[in-house]
């Protein structure tokens, strides 16, 4: 069969790797994919911006399956589109993905069905924004409603922050468009954790769980990022709490969507906090994490592919999922000044020596390839990951591995993987 990946980032690089070890994969292509998604699929243009040119791509490719990476093909109903023609898909439709695209939609919703998450105000003017500011202690988060590509969360120490934090959003000064929602939100403590589950609109599977490594800086100090590492290990999280999140929260959602008659089909992302009153859900995205992705699929023995198809037609349940027990590590390169502004460009070298490395795979962020250089073409570079019987042998190869390559102003944590277990 023919498998059609949206998206041209590490994740997709992963997707796009898992997908082609399943036997019953002929082909793989990928719009727009990047210089190293090319060494594992048929790469081709498409802007992911533009709802036509995507279903320009899927008409031409005639896939037998389409997997959507990114979330804003999501937002854009690709699709609702693409399930109005016929074809199939794995990714939620449009108002399934509101559970990412609209923070106050999400709120609303774990309320209604009583999924652990911190007390919040969805406010729709400067005004309410700065009444509701009263109720909360300090530091208190403001979050625009919609995507933000991570730039749209303020974690506000003072009254005085916070309030020009809801100025700024409710004028647009601060992210360059006017909100006409913004949720302010209690502040948690506790570790964060990466919950993904595979689901069909109507029975959830888990995933790895993972920690990412968001800020830019070790120690996690500076600004956040779209991720700058993460692993995976089977000592992350205790089993029962494992069963406790999918039951509690999971599970919760997935009945609520279809409840609600907007089913959600795809990968439920639950960002949550482990706090001392336990997991509460920090956001919910409706795709697979980025760089999470990249950590997790190394570890997928069994058929990706099987395990999509069944989400699509709805027989998740009878699918059997198994895992290299283990751990895993991503670790990622990017370029100087992210995730300010960066120069493009730069000549990447051994990439080679670096997949010598025993159980290494190098994902490719942002790169190009001219048919004898791969180059820098993004923040986010490169993700180095290893797999190893426990998180120490993992970085233990993924940290040499990364030593191998270079470029111009290439910036990584040398501490992924070192905070405690949640
Ligand atoms: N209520 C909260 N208490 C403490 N920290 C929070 C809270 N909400 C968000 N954060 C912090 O801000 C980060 C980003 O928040 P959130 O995940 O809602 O934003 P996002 O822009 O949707 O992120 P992503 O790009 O990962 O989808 C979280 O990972 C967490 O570190
Ligand atoms: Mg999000």
């Amino acid at each position: 069969m023919k498998v059609l990946v949206i998206g041209g980032g590490g994740r997709e690089h992963a997707l796009c790797a898992a997908i082609r070890r399943s036997p019953r994969v002929s082909e793989v292509v990928c719009a727009p994919g990047n210089g190293g998604i090319a060494q594992v699929a048929r790469c081709v243009k498409a802007s992911q911006k533009d709802l036509g040119d995507l279903l320009r791509v899927v008409a031409e490719e005639q896939a037998d399956l389409t997997v959507v990476g990114p979330e804003l093909p999501l937002a854009l109903g690709l699709v609702d589109e693409m399930l109005r023609r016929g074809l199939k898909v794995f990714g939620p439709t449009r108002d399934a993905a509101m559970l990412e695209t609209s923070k106050g939609f999400a709120k609303r919703f774990m309320q209604r069905h009583s999924i652990p998450t911190a007390n919040y105000a969805v406010c729709g003017s400067r005004t309410e924004a700065l009444a509701a500011l009263e109720l909360f202690h300090h530091p208190v988060v403001i979050k625009a409603d919609g995507l933000q590509a991570g730039k749209g969360v303020l974690i506000c120490e003072t009254k005085d922050e916070a309030e020009r934090a809801v100025t700024g959003l409710f004028s647009g000064e601060l992210l360059g468009t006017a909100e006409t929602n913004v949720v302010v939100e209690e502040f948690l403590k506790g570790e964060e954790l990466s919950f993904l589950a595979l689901s069909d609109g109507k029975h959830a599977t888990p995933l790895l769980p993972a920690q990412d490594h968001k800020r830019i800086g070790e120690g996690d100090t500076g600004p956040n990022t779209g991720g700058m590492g993460v692993y995976t290990a089977d000592t992350l999280l205790d089993p029962k709490m494992s069963e406790w999140i999918l039951h509690h929260i999971v599970q919760k959602a997935i009945d609520g969507m279809a409840a609600e008659e907007t089913p959600f089909v795809g990968v439920l992302y639950c960002g949550l906090m482990m706090t001392a009153k336990g997991p509460m859900v920090l956001e919910f995205n409706a795709r697979f994490g980025d760089p999470e992705t990249q950590a997790i699929l190394p570890r997928l023995e069994s058929d990706l592919v099987e395990a999509l198809e069944a989400c699509v037609q709805g027989r998740l349940s009878e699918t059997e999922f198994r895992w290299k027990p283990g751990a895993s590590a991503c670790v990622v390169a990017a370029s100087q000044g992210y995730p300010g502004s960066y120069t493009v460009g730069y000549p990447i070298t051994g990439l080679d020596d670096a997949a010598k490395v025993p159980a290494v795979e190098v994902f490719h962020a942002g790169t190009t390839w001219d048919g004898a250089t791969y180059r820098t073409a993004g923040g986010r570079v490169l993700g180095v990951t290893a797999t190893g019987a426990t998180l120490g042998e993992a970085l233990g190869s993924a940290y040499p591995a990364m030593e191998r390559i270079s470029f111009e102003g290439m910036v990584y944590r040398r501490d992924i993987g070192r905070r405690t277990r949640v």
